[in-house]
């Protein structure tokens, strides 16, 4: 039996995967999920997975090297799957230190402790383990307005936020380590994903969020800045494909193919949930345009992120299957049948960080 290790995966998108692969692999696999459980992280993502026997978790930091050590000397981990990081571009331009201490330094003790455990006397690799590393679009920088550009894998990077900086500098660890110690690893480059479980400091679920409760919905500068939105279920599993099909060594860059700009989301989620809700309800009255409330832009705001994910496609033929409107339909509709788990991530500190974040806006 495969044994996994899964670093964030009380977060968005690591919870989203780890229930992707036990849909898919049920008792064939082991998952282990570490997690330091930031204000990101959320146990009550994978509850329906504790009582599993093939499915623990540990708490802890991966910048504690010993932690992480004691995983890997108690474990045969056979597949790395890392997402731990702070994932916040608003956040990281408040406080960027603790964006390199994560996701830097993190990534740092995550790719020694898997090279410690896998290396041979000889300097090669136990057979048949591998490392991903999950990382960004936002690595690449900022593409131009219009539809001509794209990122590709050999699109040189040019980050621009601490976020997309850290992100940054974690790549070029991973790569350092498969060029010099032929360390088993893939790296992915991810578009802006949405979906159940994320975290209403992003624009989709804030937004959802925001609107159901009749709050205003701030848009940053023109609202013309555009992101390539995929469903986080495909990119789950795109994460498994690449590990188990891709070509070790490689980046893959993984797209939805789904530029939209922002205020197009906005409209999208406001005409969504018009049509969702059911008639009568209070909520349709104030559901409407005059929420949008135009706001001070990001500092350095990337204009537009777009990925051609051609290579991904042809290499092991993934491609986005969800079509936005499915995808923000399903989004939406887990929303409303988890309204618990809504007021509970924004109960205390998240007012705090919304008055804070959003105070001068
Ligand atoms: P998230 O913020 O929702 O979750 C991050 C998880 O990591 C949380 O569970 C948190 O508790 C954990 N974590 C943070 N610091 C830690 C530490 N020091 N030690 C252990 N655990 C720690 O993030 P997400 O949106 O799920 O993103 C996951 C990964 O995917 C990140 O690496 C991110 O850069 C990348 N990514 C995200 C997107 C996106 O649209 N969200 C797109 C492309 C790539
Ligand atoms: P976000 O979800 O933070 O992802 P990222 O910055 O990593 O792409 O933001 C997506 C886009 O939405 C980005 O252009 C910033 C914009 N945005 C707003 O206009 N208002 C908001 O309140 C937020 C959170 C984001």
């Amino acid at each position: 039996m495969r044994t996994y290790l899964v670093t964030g995966g009380a977060g968005f998108i690591g919870s989203n995967y780890i229930h992707y692969m036990f849909k898919k692999y049920d008792k064939d696999i082991r998952i282990i999920n570490v997690d330091k459980l930031t204000y990101a992280g959320n146990l009550e993502n994978l509850k329906d997975l504790e009582d599993r026997d093939n499915y623990s978790f540990v708490k802890a930091d991966i910048c504690d090297k010993e932690a992480i050590m004691k995983i890997f000397e108690e474990n045969d981990i056979d597949r790395v799957v890392h997402f731990a990081a702070e994932s916040h571009v608003d956040r990281s331009i408040k406080n960027p230190e603790v964006f390199v201490q994560t996701n830097v330094l993190g990534t740092a003790v995550m790719l020694n402790c898997a090279k410690a455990a896998w290396e041979l006397p000889d300097g090669t690799f136990k057979e048949d383990k591998k490392f991903l590393h999950v990382s960004t679009d936002e690595v690449y920088g900022s593409l131009p307005d219009d539809d001509s550009a794209f990122f590709y894998e050999t699109t040189p990077y040019d980050p621009h936020s601490p976020y997309s900086a850290s992100k940054a500098s974690s790549d070029m660890l991973v790569k350092s380590y498969m060029d010099t110690y032929k360390f088993p690893a893939n790296i992915t480059n991810c578009s802006n994903n949405y979906g159940p479980y994320q975290f209403p400091e992003k624009l989709i679920p804030l937004i959802i969020n925001n609107a159901l409760n009749g709050k205003k919905l701030p848009v940053y500068g023109d609202g013309k800045n555009v992101r390539d939105w995929l469903f986080v279920e495909d990119h789950a599993k795109a994460i498994d494909m690449v590990q188990e099909q891709g070509k070790l060594f490689e980046t893959y860059n993984i797209g939805g193919h789904n530029e939209k700009q922002n205020i197009e989301i906005i409209h999208i989620i406001l005409n969504t949930l018009q049509e969702m809700l059911p008639d009568g309800d209070k909520r349709k009255e104030y559901i409407n345009e005059s929420l949008i409330t135009y706001v001070e832009d990001r500092k350095g705001h990337d204009r537009r992120y777009a990925i051609a994910p051609d290579k991904i496609k042809e290499a092991i033929g993934w491609y986005p299957e969800t079509m936005f409107k499915e995808g923000i339909k399903k989004t939406i509709a887990w929303f409303f049948e988890h309204e618990e788990w809504m007021k509970n991530v924004t109960s205390g500190d998240y007012q705090k960080y919304y008055e804070d974040m959003y105070k001068d806006r």
